[in-house]
């Protein structure tokens, strides 16, 4: 056998700029730990399937627990040819066993859905305590009013509250989408060797339990050859950035100093080295960029996946390292928003000037003007909007007396009898009329504190399954790297 064990004698030495070229190694230290296990699983199924003896099942198996340090230098193309050959150095020709009944094909992908589904569940810890942020700094801002916009125009009071919650659905809802992505991506492949399958009698589904999944893929040419779960995983995170990115963009224009609603606190912000009366929201600028990466990956693994024939193929491999670049950015964004969160500041006095000074309750007028006089909407429509034009033309506020002239001038003209100025001040003022708002969802601040309490009930059921699930894959884990083999006998359970 040449000292290449993977070569051999089938094929000259490589070229040393292809190997550099082609080699995943740099991108391999994250599965060298599941490779391991996996490694282990397998002999303890080659053995139980009788294709191997238990002495030399039992060498291999500790010589993979001694190969502590994955060493990037070796001359391999990756983490499964480095162990196989640190295993038959320290095994000698016996280890060469090692690769009966698989492939580095149904071996990577397993690998890979062994380190991803870990990240998964640490990635939707991080979210549940973004979450909790949330919801905490919502609770403390039920009654502070806000605009909501359309098109970018001051449209109707909520809270900031009220803001903080859509956000944080959003949010919830790539939580949810994780923990389908989780239960999709928690199936071995293993047994699939390179992607027929193999003569050897593995056990598969054996195997697939000792590495904690929850099933196996069956088809074997599917099994090596799909990263779906690695797509639907890139959707979820370009989701959540992109919704981190529309609250950022929030951030940036409700920050501005003309709407000066929020204020990013300074430890979030930089200065000009030119203006130095500038305060500039650094981080919410850099999320929004990041964001841009997080699709580009995805937009990269998409095109590396479109057309590729059955079953693997080497362009598979580029598609690791676009994902867990993407993983990494998100998770720092997160973790990075949460605190910007928890410290931003808000003004209660800017959020209800900008609304009263924009007519903000002009709906909720026509909406009275509808319900006490019998009035179809679309005409109360036009004597609020008719209201609202001569008060901007002639620059009278909303709260006085000329405003209030205005509008029984309009309602006047439908004979209806004006509504007494009380009437009307408590039918425009935001504050007030967010306590109208008791439709199911609403802004209503009584609402938003039950809204507020499901979530978090919901939040705590998030936290406690992505938990329990990381101590039984750990627990898992553990049990297989104590695993012992019987004198007599196939091995322990
Ligand atoms: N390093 C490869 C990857 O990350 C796995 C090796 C499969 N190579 C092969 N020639 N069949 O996908």
């Amino acid at each position: 056998m040449s000292e290449d064990i993977l070569r051999g004698s089938r094929l000259e030495p490589i070229a040393s700029n292809v190997l550099k070229y082609t080699s995943s190694i740099e991108e391999d230290e994250i599965l060298f730990e599941p490779v391991k296990e996996i490694n282990i699983a397998h002999v303890i199924a080659l053995l139980k399937a009788g294709a191997i003896e238990r002495e030399k099942a039992e060498k291999i198996v500790s010589a993979i627990k001694m190969v502590n340090t994955f060493e990037k230098g070796e001359k391999v193309e990756d983490v499964h040819m480095f162990l196989e050959q640190k295993v038959i150095g320290l095994v000698g020709g016996d280890g060469g066993y090692i690769n009966l009944g698989k492939s580095r094909n149904d071996q990577v992908s397993t690998a890979l859905r062994i380190a991803l589904r870990k990240k998964i569940l640490e990635i939707i810890l991080l979210l549940a305590d973004f979450m909790e942020t949330l919801l905490e700094k919502a609770r403390e801002a039920k009654d502070k009013v806000m605009p909501a916009y359309t098109h970018l125009q001051v449209a109707q009071p909520i809270t900031f509250a009220y803001w903080l919650l859509a956000y944080h659905d959003m949010i919830m809802r790539d939580v949810e989408r994780l923990f389908e992505n989780y239960v999709r991506t928690n199936m071995s492949p293993m047994g699939a060797a390179a992607c027929a399958g193999t003569t050897v009698k593995l056990d598969r589904m054996g195997v697939a339990k000792k590495l904690a999944f929850y099933s196996i893929i069956e088809n074997t040419v599917d099994a090596v050859s799909s990263r779906d779960f690695i797509l639907e995983h890139m959707f979820a995170l370009s989701s959540i950035m992109l919704n981190v990115s529309r609250m950022c963009e929030d951030i940036n224009f409700l920050s501005n100093n003309d709407i000066g609603i929020f204020n990013v606190p300074d430890k979030f912000s930089s200065t000009s080295s030119a203006m130095p009366q500038k305060k500039n929201s650094i981080v919410t600028e850099v999320a929004r960029a990041y964001a841009g990466i997080v699709i580009g990956n995805f937009f990269g693994i998409m095109c590396i996946y479109k057309a590729l024939p059955l079953s693997y193929n080497l362009d598979l491999q580029e598609i690791t390292p676009k994902m867990w670049e993407a993983y990494n950015i998100v998770y720092n964004t997160i973790d990075v928003m949460k605190d910007l969160i928890k410290e931003i500041g808000f003004n209660e006095d800017r959020g209800y000037e900008i609304l009263v000074n924009n007519f903000s309750n002009a709906m909720e007028l026509a909406e009275k003007i509808v319900i006490e006089y019998k009035i179809p909407f679309r005409k109360a429509h036009h004597i609020v909007g008719a209201y609202v034009r001569k008060c901007l033309e002639k620059d009278v506020p909303l709260f006085s007396r000329e405003a209030y002239q205005m509008i029984c001038e309009e309602l006047n003209k439908e004979n209806v009898t004006p509504l007494s100025y009380d009437e009307y001040i408590r039918a425009l003022d935001p504050k007030t009329s967010i306590l109208e708002k008791t439709i199911a969802g609403g802004p209503n601040p009584d609402n938003v504190i039950a809204m507020i309490r499901e979530r978090e009930d919901r939040n705590r059921i998030f936290k406690k399954i992505a938990k329990d699930e990381l101590s039984r894959i750990e627990n898992a884990r553990l049990k297989l790297n104590l695993y012992e083999f019987m004198v007599n006998g196939g091995g322990k359970k």
